[in-house]
């Protein structure tokens, strides 16, 4: 049996204390000095042989029980496991680095908490620290330029201005034209740059960094008429729906608790695929590009909704692992970023943002 040392570890200082955190296998322990010294042994594939060698201070035995301890809390990976696997796997792949990686992780995790907690948690919060500021003015009014005023809005400026956040549905279907347009103005591919030399890059009515396309559309689908309820896959370039699942789970269940999301039609899911910007782009900082790019998505979904009368409401709060596993969709370099939650608006009891 061969051990190395997990790719995707990282060591924090805590207090006095050094913490292992493994942000692939979700695992946090403290480090102590053997398990620091074995693990800053263990760079390439080790059998017990050699780590005995290194250490004739310890016992084979306790050598072993070290390492299997390490393995459990993800510190080590034991040749030909699954871990290991998907270790090689995400070093492998993952272009942009540890901290790029660490945060990707990082940010999948939280805790959705219901309207009423999240209203008194603020109160509190606001009592004691008061929040920033949440916009800037200008200081000098007699050499501040006034802009002109605008009275009437027309097109396209009137949709923009009545799109809303509306966080309650009624059970009500949406058409399939109308899942049809969110998903044209925003995902379908309209032109495409023709490069033989290295690859064609579509283009699209949303804006793309590199025009690297890192975003595939889900939906899945409960209440369109038209379309079994079931997950689907967007095919931008030859704008159909492939099925891709069976009726989804409730919608607040892959929404990280969002519970006023049950009544949805149906949701759209932008899932990233970061190795079309890496292939790129290997610097970190075109990670930003990639989420940046979900907002250009998203608000097309929302001005489309809007210009319909129904809802497309924003959600970055899911249950990764659960929307993932729903879509069918895995690997190191992908991963869901943004939901579009649309339906036809209930009636508005609160208008709280979480
Ligand atoms: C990136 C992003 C993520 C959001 N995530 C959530 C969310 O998880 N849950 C939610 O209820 N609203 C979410 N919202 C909606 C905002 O709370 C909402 O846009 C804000 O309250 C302003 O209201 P408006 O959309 O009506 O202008 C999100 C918005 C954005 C842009």
């Amino acid at each position: 049996m061969r051990v190395r040392r997990s790719g995707s570890l990282v060591i924090l200082l805590e207090g006095e204390d050094l913490v292992f955190h493994n942000y692939l296998a979700q695992s946090t322990f403290l480090a102590n000095p053997q398990a620091l010294e074995i693990v800053r042994a263990v760079s390439d594939w080790t059998d017990l042989d050699a780590l005995s060698a290194r250490f004739p201070g310890y016992s084979k035995g306790s050598l072993q029980g070290a390492i299997s301890d390490l393995a459990t809390l993800g510190a080590l990976v034991i040749e030909g496991d699954e871990e290991a696997e998907a270790d090689a796997r995400f070093q492998r792949e993952w272009l942009w680095g540890p901290f790029a990686a660490a945060f990707h992780h990082a940010t999948r995790v939280g805790s959705f908490m219901s309207e009423a907690s999240a209203v008194e948690m603020l109160q509190d919060r606001a009592h004691f620290t008061p929040s920033p500021p949440l916009y800037l003015t200008n200081s000098d009014p007699a050499n501040d330029i006034s802009l002109p005023v605008r009275n009437e809005y027309g097109e396209p400026f009137a949709t923009m201005s009545r799109r809303r956040t509306h966080r309650a549905f009624r059970q009500a279907p949406l058409s399939l034209l109308e899942i049809a347009d969110c998903l044209l103005f925003s995902m379908a591919i309209t032109a495409v740059i023709e490069d033989p030399e290295v690859v064609d890059l579509p283009l699209k009515m949303t804006p793309s960094g590199g025009a690297r396309n890192p975003y595939e559309a889900y939906v899945a689908a409960r209440r369109v008429e038209g379309l079994e309820p079931g997950v689907y896959h967007y095919s931008a370039m030859e704008r159909t729906l492939g099925r891709v699942g069976g009726p989804p789970p409730a919608f607040g269940a892959l929404l990280a608790g969002q519970d006023w999301a049950d009544d949805a039609a149906a949701l759209i899911f932008l899932v990233a695929n970061f190795e079309r910007t890496m292939w790129k782009y290997h610097d970190p900082m075109a990670y930003r590009v990639v989420a940046v790019e979900a907002g250009h998505i998203g608000q097309n979904i929302m001005l489309t909704a809007t210009h319909h009368g129904f809802l497309a409401n924003p959600t970055g709060a899911m249950d990764f692992e659960a929307v993932e596993a729903t879509l069918g969709v895995s690997g190191p370099t992908k991963g869901v970023l943004y939901c579009l939650i649309l339906g036809r608006p209930g009636p508005l009891e609160t208008q709280v943002p979480a």
